[in-house]
């Protein structure tokens, strides 16, 4: 687990079009593919920064975890994504450890990743994603 890299931060938007235009015309980065993650309701954009992303999502239902994100606290930092080389190694060391897991079995996320929340009361109140890429 040392050495962890922070795949991502992802931020809520209730618009990838505007929220973009801070990443990309007054810093430079560059907007990656828009895809849609139809299983969780979500359009995701990704802007590469380093060895990390900006992740940018915008829900498509109104009942999305995103949506219900937006209602609640309004835009801004929803979750920071790290990244593991096997995430079901790193979900049973969590566990062992007791942390309240949203996620027991990896699910797919955009690219392909395998991914997994953790849940927040295990974190001290930050949204953990964990993500493994698959080649
Ligand atoms: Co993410």
């Amino acid at each position: 687990m040392t050495g962890m890299k922070i795949d991502h931060i992802g931020i809520a938007t209730s618009s990838i079009s505007e929220a973009s235009r801070f990443w990309t015309e007054a810093l430079g980065m560059e907007l990656g593919k828009v895809e849609e993650v139809a299983e969780q309701k979500v359009r995701v954009a990704m802007l590469p920064t380093g060895e990390s992303r900006i992740e940018l999502l915008e829900p498509t239902h109104d009942d999305s975890a995103i949506a219900k994100f937006l209602e609640k606290r309004g835009a801004g930092i929803h979750h920071v994504a790290f990244r593991v080389k096997n995430i079901r190694a790193t979900l049973d060391q969590l566990k062992a450890n007791g942390a309240r897991l949203i996620d027991e079995i990896p699910r797919i996320g955009a690219e392909g990743c395998l991914i997994a929340f953790v849940h927040p009361s295990a974190t001290g109140g930050v949204l953990v994603e964990l993500v493994e890429h698959v080649d």
